[in-house]
């Protein structure tokens, strides 16, 4: 069925609003794990401060924003995606187009930008590249994407490893560790190509020194711990 790509401006004024609109799209299940998204995102943003991004805007914090807009269009089917991108000249890559799930990110971001027109830049960034991740993500772009791995719902995650993240002397430190633990929970799962995005993401945090290693006792090809992630 085709997905109603139709929104309004300004329909979204405060939080509530979106928190609203946002329960209306998506499953039970979705919006807790988007409302755990919303708290871990702000948790990761007090553990490592930083004022490389806009923290409101209109009176909305940045990590509520986008820790509740980021999967909104996470269970609109591989059409409606496509559809939607067509429709409202969302560019996407081969990659994307070859597995549209990849761009819920960038679709969700578009749907939030059409009913909170003007909503500061990097957030709508952050939204988009939280699926894959990228080069230069800000603290919030970072915050999101680990928070999207860790949050208290997702089952295939453990307080021990979430303690081990937690523990990373930096935000992009913190992320490599993720990035390089989703590689392996996708290869597990059969996606043998990963995603520009993530070796973008990947490259970049390496270049700035943020390469010290991957939750150890998941590495199960180095002997005595794995210190890069392959
Ligand atoms: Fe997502
Ligand atoms: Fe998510």
């Amino acid at each position: 069925m085709s997905e109603n790509t139709t929104y309004t401006a300004d329909v979204i004024a405060n939080i509530e609003d979106l928190d609203g609109f946002l329960k209306g799209k998506v499953s039970e299940k979705r919006y807790i794990h988007s409302q755990g998204v919303a708290a871990t995102t702000a948790r990761l943003l007090e553990l490592y401060p930083s004022n490389n991004y806009p923290k409101t805007w209109k009176g909305f914090d940045a990590a509520y924003f986008c820790g509740l807009a980021h999967d909104i269009a996470r269970e609109m089917d591989d059409a409606s995606i496509l559809a939607y991108c067509h429709e409202n000249s969302v560019e996407l890559t081969q990659q994307e187009i070859d597995a549209p799930v990849l761009a819920h990110g960038k679709v969700s971001a578009d749907i939030v930008l059409r009913m909170c027109p003007g909503y500061p830049s990097s957030w709508k960034r952050a939204i988009e590249v939280h699926t894959t991740g990228g080069a230069g993500m800000d603290s919030l772009a970072l915050a999101l994407f680990v928070a999207d791995f860790i949050e208290p719902s997702r089952r295939f995650m453990t307080d021990e490893r979430r303690s081990y993240y937690l523990a990373s002397p930096n935000l992009g430190s913190c992320a490599y560790r993720v990035l390089c633990d989703m590689i392996d929970h996708w290869r597990e799962r059969g996606f043998l190509s990963i995603a520009n995005g993530s070796l973008e993401m990947k490259a970049d945090l390496e270049a700035k020194g943020c390469d010290e290693g991957r939750f150890p006792w998941m590495d199960r090809n180095a002997a005595g711990g794995g210190r890069s992630c392959s």
